[in-house]
């Protein structure tokens, strides 16, 4: 059986209702989503993944009071960053309350919840008795999925409905914060900056490159990776190093002769704009012909630490 791709938010609400999975979209990527208060439904989202049980899911709701009853605390600074963000691509880890089971957090005390800002999502949460639990909609390892057809190319086969909200606008991830030290920690750069996060409660730490970080089991090196090999460096001395057939250029925004294929992320060389391409350019170029994605890193700031570190993830092979 092949998924069913649609608008149809009461289908999609009632197939939930029943414990099944659906795809959804948000403004960062597609997500795969269940009734995070079920765990039977939840195992299904890994199953469906190939995704291994430590890696925790982030649960989605429709408001800041809908948390409650989730967690047994939200920190001020927490508090605050919700406040500014939400619905936005915004997640906070907040210790959990006895609702949601240890599948969904891989044992951790501790809870990741965000509200997404897409107006169909939103409604969606919004006409069920539950929360969501959803991790991206790709198979565990691979680039995440910004289209519905990205969904179904892939996961197609093993879920009955694709909810279809038209391309991601953030395009990576959202920002995964926890506050359990004095100064809160980012452990995943995404579609809030690290600036904006400090505007509104000052500094803040990152710890984003670890395998071994028990905090942040998902956090893999190698992920968001596509088939091809991602090399990076400085783009100009890479395409004279390789064989104009075997490789795919993806820069920001310069041009390049002498190359067959290339991908340039934003002509004005906006991180925003990066964003928002990066990952179907990632998929596109794996379709090519090729051996080798040549790829450049971008500025190491605002969006551009989240591009970056999928670019590095992207290129890591263990
Ligand atoms: O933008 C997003 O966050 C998307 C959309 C669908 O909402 N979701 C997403 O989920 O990227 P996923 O599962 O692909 O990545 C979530 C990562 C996990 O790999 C894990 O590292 C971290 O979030 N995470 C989730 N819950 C956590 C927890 N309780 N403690 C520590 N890390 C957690
Ligand atoms: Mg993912």
């Amino acid at each position: 059986m092949k998924a069913i791709i649609g608008k149809d938010i009461k289908y999609a609400a009632s197939l939930l209702t029943e414990g099944k999975l659906v795809a959804i979209p948000t403004e960062t990527v597609y997500g795969l989503a269940a009734n995070a208060l079920d765990p039977d439904a939840v195992a299904k989202i890994f199953l469906a993944k190939n995704r291994p049980t430590f890696d925790p899911l982030i649960v989605h709701v429709a408001s800041i009071e809908s948390m409650n009853e989730l967690v047994t605390k939200i920190p001020q600074k927490a508090y605050d960053l919700l406040e500014k963000f939400s619905p936005g691509p915004l997640t906070v880890l907040l210790p959990k309350s006895d609702k949601i089971c240890d599948l969904v957090t891989a044992a951790s005390p501790l809870v990741g919840l965000r509200i997404p800002s897409h107006p169909m999502t939103l409604e969606l949460l919004k006409n069920l008795t539950f929360p969501l639990a959803a991790p991206s909609a790709n198979p565990f390892g691979y680039i995440s999925p910004t289209e519905a057809q990205h969904v179904y190319d892939q996961l197609g086969d093993k879920i009955s409905y694709i909810l279809d909200g038209n391309r991601s606008q953030v395009g990576v991830e959202s920002t995964i914060i926890g506050f359990e030290e004095d100064i809160p920690t980012i452990y995943r750069f995404g579609g809030i900056s690290q600036e904006s996060i400090e505007s509104v409660i000052g500094k803040v730490s990152s710890l984003t490159t670890s395998t071994s970080n028990p905090k942040a089991p998902g956090l893999l090196k190698s992920h968001y990776a596509p088939k091809k090999t991602v090399i990076l460096g400085n783009l100009e001395k890479l395409i004279q190093r390789y064989n104009s057939d075997d490789v795919a250029v993806l820069s920001l925004s310069s041009h390049f002769n002498n190359v067959k294929h290339q991908y340039i992320l934003s002509e004005k060389g906006c991180l925003i704009e990066a964003a928002h391409n990066l990952f179907a350019a990632l998929r596109e170029l794996d379709t090519l012909n090729i051996k080798y994605i040549l790829a450049e890193l971008v500025p190491d700031q605002g969006l551009g630490k989240a591009i970056n570190d999928r670019l590095i993830r992207a290129s890591t092979k263990d």
